[in-house]
C-alpha cells in the first residue's frame, strides 16, 4: 500500500512501483536513523530558539521523535519503499504520532542538508570508535613486542634474507603504520565534525536559524561556510575511505606476512587452532584463513573508496541523487575496517613463534655480511672495498655449502688480512642486532627504548592527548 509521500503535492500521477523500488534506499539508510533523530531534535530546538515554532511545539515534536526511536528500537517499525529513505520514514511515522504539528518540523530544512549532516554524525561516531579500536590493537602490538625482546627474526629485503632484527622490531614497525592511521582519522575528524543545517536544499533559508546554536547542540566543532558546497561536499567521505584503504594496506601487509611465516618453508610461526580452518577434502590441512580474508577485505574497501570518487567526479553542483550512492560503499568499509582490526587485536596475542626455527633462519643466507664489512671500515678499509672483499669471501663460502662465520680464520684472511680471530663475535646474530644503535635501529637498547615511548604516547592518547 503506497503512502502519502511528503513531497507528493504537485504530482497527479502515483509513482511507477519500479521506480519506487529503484530510488529507494531505506535498507541501506536505516542505519542512520539514531543520527537522523538527533539531527532532527537540535533543528526543532534550533527552530524554536528563533521564534519559528512555539517552545512546546519543539518539546512535543522531540517527544514524538524520542517516540519514533524506540518503535525502531524494539523492531515495531513498519518500513515501506513508497516512502523512500530514513528521513521520509520517520517524518511520516511522526505525523502519525502528533498530527499536525509534526508538518512543522521540515521548516528551513531539506532532505540535502539533513542527509549531510546524518552522514557527518555517522561518520564522526564511527571513526572515533576505529580510532579507539586501533589504539587498542596498538596496545597489543606493544605487549606482543615486549614479551618477545629476546627473538631473532631475518630481516628481509625483495623477500630475500637481508639482516637480522628482533621480531619486536618487526612489530613495533605495524606499531607504527597503525599509529599514522589513527593520526589520519584523528585529522579526518576535523573535516567531518562540521555541521552543514541550515544550508537547506542549497542556497540557504529564509528563517532565521542562529547555526551555531545547532551545532553545539550536537557537538560540532564549527559550521560549513558555503550552503551549495555543504549539501554537495562528500570530500569528507572519501577522505575517511582514503584514510581506511591506506590502513587496509597495513593489514594487508601484515596479513601477507603472517601467512608466509606459517607456512612450511617458512615456519616461523603457528597459527592456533582457533585462529585457523581445515581442508574439506586434505585431512592435513591447517590454513590461515583470517590474515587471508583480511587481505582479501582490502580490495573491498579500496573498491569503496574508487566507488566514491567516481559517484563525486562530475557532479554538477548541488545535490543530485547520484549521492545516495554514497552510503553503501562508507557503511561497507566502515564494516569491514572495524571487523579487520578486531579480529587482529584478538588474533596477535595468540600467535605462537618459533624462537629456534627464527634464530636458526637468521644463521643461514650471510645476514652478517654488511657486519663482515663494517668491521673492515673499522679497520680503516673504504666501504667499497670492504664490500668487495666480503663479496668474494661470500662467494667462496657459497661453494663450499658454509657460511661466513663456519670458515677458519686462516681461510678468512686469503682475503683481507685485517679480519682477526675477534671477527667471530662480530658475525653472531645477537653481536650483528645489537651493533644497529642508530635512533630507530633494531639494537635492543633501542627497540626497548621505542617501547617506552610506545607506552607513554597510548598512555597520553588514552587521557585525551
Ligand atoms: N536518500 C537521499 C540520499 O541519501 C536523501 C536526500 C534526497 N534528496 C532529494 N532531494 N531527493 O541522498
Amino acid at each position: 500500500m503506497a503512502e502519502h509521500k511528503p513531497w507528493d503535492g504537485r504530482f497527479a500521477e502515483k509513482t511507477d512501483a519500479m521506480v519506487e523500488a529503484f530510488t529507494s534506499s531505506i535498507q541501506v539508510d536505516r542505519h542512520l536513523y539514531a543520527h537522523d533523530i538527533a539531527g532532527s531534535i537540535a533543528h526543532a530546538r534550533t527552530l524554536a530558539e528563533a521564534g519559528v515554532i512555539a517552545q512546546e511545539e519543539a518539546d512535543s515534536l522531540e517527544k514524538g521523535l524520542r517516540q519514533v526511536k524506540a518503535e525502531i528500537e524494539t523492531g515495531e517499525f513498519k518500513y515501506n519503499d513508497s516512502l523512500e529513505d530514513i528521513h521520509m520514514h520517520i517524518e511520516s511515522r511522526l505525523s502519525q504520532i502528533l498530527g499536525p504539528v509534526a508538518s512543522k518540523l521540515h521548516t528551513g530544512r531539506s532532505r540535502n542538508d539533513q542527509v549531510a549532516l546524518d552522514c557527518r554524525l555517522y561518520l564522526r561516531d564511527e571513526t572515533r570508535k576505529i580510532i579507539a579500536m586501533l589504539q587498542e590493537l596498538r596496545q597489543v602490538l606493544v605487549d606482543t613486542a615486549q614479551a618477545h625482546l629476546d627473538f631473532f627474526v631475518p630481516g628481509y629485503t625483495h623477500l630475500q634474507r637481508a639482516q637480522p632484527v628482533l621480531l619486536s622490531h618487526h612489530l613495533m614497525a605495524y606499531y607504527e603504520m597503525f599509529t599514522r592511521d589513527c593520526e589520519r582519522f584523528k585529522d579526518a575528524l576535523f573535516r567531518i565534525n562540521v555541521m552543514p543545517l541550515g544550508s537547506a536544499a542549497l542556497a540557504g533559508t529564509t528563517f532565521p536559524l542562529d547555526r551555531d546554536f545547532t551545532a553545539s547542540l550536537l557537538g560540532f566543532e564549527g559550521v560549513t561556510q558555503n550552503s551549495m558546497d555543504a549539501v554537495s561536499d562528500r570530500d569528507f567521505a572519501m577522505e575517511f575511505l582514503a584514510d581506511a584503504s591506506i590502513c587496509m594496506v597495513h593489514f594487508s601487509r601484515f596479513s601477507e606476512e603472517l601467512i608466509l611465516w606459517s607456512s612450511s618453508e617458512f615456519a616461523f610461526l603457528n597459527m592456533p587452532d582457533a585462529f585457523a580452518t581445515g581442508s574439506s577434502i586434505m585431512p592435513q590441512k591447517k590454513n590461515p584463513d583470517v590474515p587471508e580474508l583480511v587481505r582479501g577485505k582490502t580490495g573491498r574497501v579500496f573498491g569503496s573508496l574508487i566507488t566514491m570518487l567516481t559517484i563525486m567526479k562530475s557532479l554538477p553542483m548541488a545535490y543530485n541523487r547520484d549521492m545516495q550512492e554514497d552510503k553503501p560503499p562508507l557503511f561497507d568499509a566502515v564494516d569491514t575496517i572495524k571487523a579487520c582490526v578486531a579480529m587482529f587485536a584478538r588474533m596477535i596475542p595468540k600467535l605462537e613463534f618459533d624462537r629456534k626455527r627464527m634464530f636458526d633462519a637468521c644463521n643461514k643466507g650471510f645476514l652478517n655480511a654488511t657486519d663482515m664489512a663494517d668491521y673492515l671500515v673499522e679497520k680503516g678499509v673504504p666501504f667499497r672495498e670492504a664490500h668487495g672483499i666480503v663479496g668474494r669471501a661470500v662467494a667462496y663460502a657459497l661453494d663450499r655449502g658454509r657460511e661466513l662465520q663456519e670458515i677458519s680464520l686462516n681461510d678468512l684472511r686469503k682475503f683481507s688480512d685485517k679480519l682477526d680471530k675477534d671477527i667471530y663475535e662480530a658475525l653472531t646474530v645477537e653481536h650483528v642486532v645489537d651493533r644497529r644503535r642508530t635512533a630507530g635501529g633494531t639494537a635492543s637498547a633501542n627497540v626497548i627504548a621505542a617501547i617506552g615511548r610506545a607506552h607513554t604516547q597510548l598512555h597520553a592518547e588514552s587521557s585525551g592527548d
